[in-house]
């Protein structure tokens, strides 16, 4: 194995993201690293997720486009990083679906941008830095295509991605791949699970679920529900991240999740009783009643799972909090923090999610929640 180290210097791309910002409280808490949080502050992005470590003489925020060559060259030259954390990407797959070229400019050529100039900084070091430089782009299960009824996604699996994100994100794993098999750049990847806590977008599955269940709105549900996704609590993420960072084997791919599989169905039920708990006086009781059923999405992956016995056994992984512990502390910082979410909707625009055409056989009303 190689050896650990932890790195003084680390550069962030998407840390005013939801696991980006988990990903620099993580650093600035929990290990003595600088970091440079860069960020194109994107509609998706919010600088609250960084608050509680902003005024750390450790922390810098660098307002940045990752497809800006000479500006990113500028900041590593600067920075001197001995690593690089590469999470800023375009993330919601109904908005790939409905125009993916900002999908393939930041998520591919930004990837490509960033490894290029990495590639050019890490050969100007000297040759025990270029052993400590470490890049690691951050990936998603969804590469792996979807899963039927049983197995897991393992880390030697092919890629069938089938959303215009998941290609992106696919294409930018390649990317990350050729760099260290043709220019022995030393790369680490992450193939993570569906995440669930705190800054998390409201336009995402959990909080819609939050939001709309408190103010008694329906509960937009795909197809059947029955799609099944593996839910992984983000700190836990932030804590695998960076123990592939320090001490995952060069050049390997190490899959990230907790076993949590549940349908939607069931994560709306779950949901919805964690919300019956916490607002006994609710007129909405049972908020289960408001789960409402829509057109499903186009290219729908039924199954997605996560094998992580890799970095169980390799790295001793494991996650910190059960998830029926993070699911309440998850839906309670929701409630919270409604404001928040508003905010972050006013700057977003509308994704037609539940707008899909629905298929010449069906029929029914359609439901539009944002
Ligand atoms: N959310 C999940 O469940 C999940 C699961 C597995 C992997 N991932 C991956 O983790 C990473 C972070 O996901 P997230 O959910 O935090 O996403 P997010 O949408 O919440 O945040 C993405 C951040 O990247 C920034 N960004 C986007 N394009 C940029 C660009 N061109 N230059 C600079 N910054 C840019 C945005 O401003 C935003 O702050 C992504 O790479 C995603 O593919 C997410």
């Amino acid at each position: 194995m190689t050896p650990s180290f932890e790195p003084e210097r680390i550069l962030v791309t998407g840390g005013a993201g939801f696991i980006g910002s988990a990903v620099v409280r993580h650093l600035i808490e929990r290990t003595a690293a600088s970091v440079v949080n860069v960020d194109k502050l994107t509609y998706a992005a919010s600088l609250d997720g960084v608050a509680a470590v902003a005024d750390d003489p450790r922390y810098r925020f660098e307002r940045l486009d990752i497809v800006d060559g000479p500006a990113i060259t500028a900041l590593l030259e600067a920075f001197r990083p001995e690593a690089v954390m590469h999470l800023a990407a375009e993330t919601h797959v109904d908005r790939s679906i409905v125009g993916a070229r900002p999908f393939i400019d930041s998520n591919i050529v930004g990837t490509f941008t960033l490894l290029d100039a990495a590639h050019r900084y890490w050969q100007g070091l000297s040759e025990p830095a270029r052993q400590r430089f470490r890049f690691h782009h951050v990936s998603t299960d969804e590469v792996y295509g979807s899963l039927g009824a049983e197995g897991l996604f393992r880390e030697d699996d092919p890629y069938r991605p089938n959303s215009p994100y998941s290609a992106s994100k696919a294409a930018a794993d390649h990317l990350v791949r050729a760099w260290h098999a043709t220019y022995r750049l030393p790369v680490l990847i992450t193939n993570c699970s569906n995440n669930f806590g705190p800054y998390q977008h409201p336009e995402k599955l959990l909080p819609v679920l939050v939001l709309n269940g408190a103010a008694g709105r329906p509960l937009p549900i795909y197809g059947t529900g029955g799609n099944v996704r593996d839910w992984l609590f983000v700190d836990d993420h932030a804590a695998a991240l960076y123990a592939v960072l320090t001490r995952g084997r060069i050049g390997e791919t190490y899959n990230i999740g907790a076993s949590n599989e549940r349908t939607n169905l069931e994560m709306a039920r779950a949901t919805c009783a964690v919300l019956d708990d916490l607002l006994p006086e609710s007129p909405h009781r049972p908020h289960a009643s408001l789960i409402h059923f829509v057109n499903d999405r186009p290219g729908h992956d039924l199954r997605y799972a996560i094998d992580a016995t890799k970095l169980r056994t390799e790295l001793g992984w494991r996650p910190a909090i059960a998830f029926d512990d993070a699911l309440r502390r998850t839906v309670t910082w929701y409630l919270q923090h409604r404001d928040w979410c508003e905010r972050a909707l006013a700057r977003a625009a509308p994704v037609p999610i539940w707008d899909f055409p629905r298929p010449a056989a069906a029929s029914g009303q359609q439901t539009h929640v944002r």
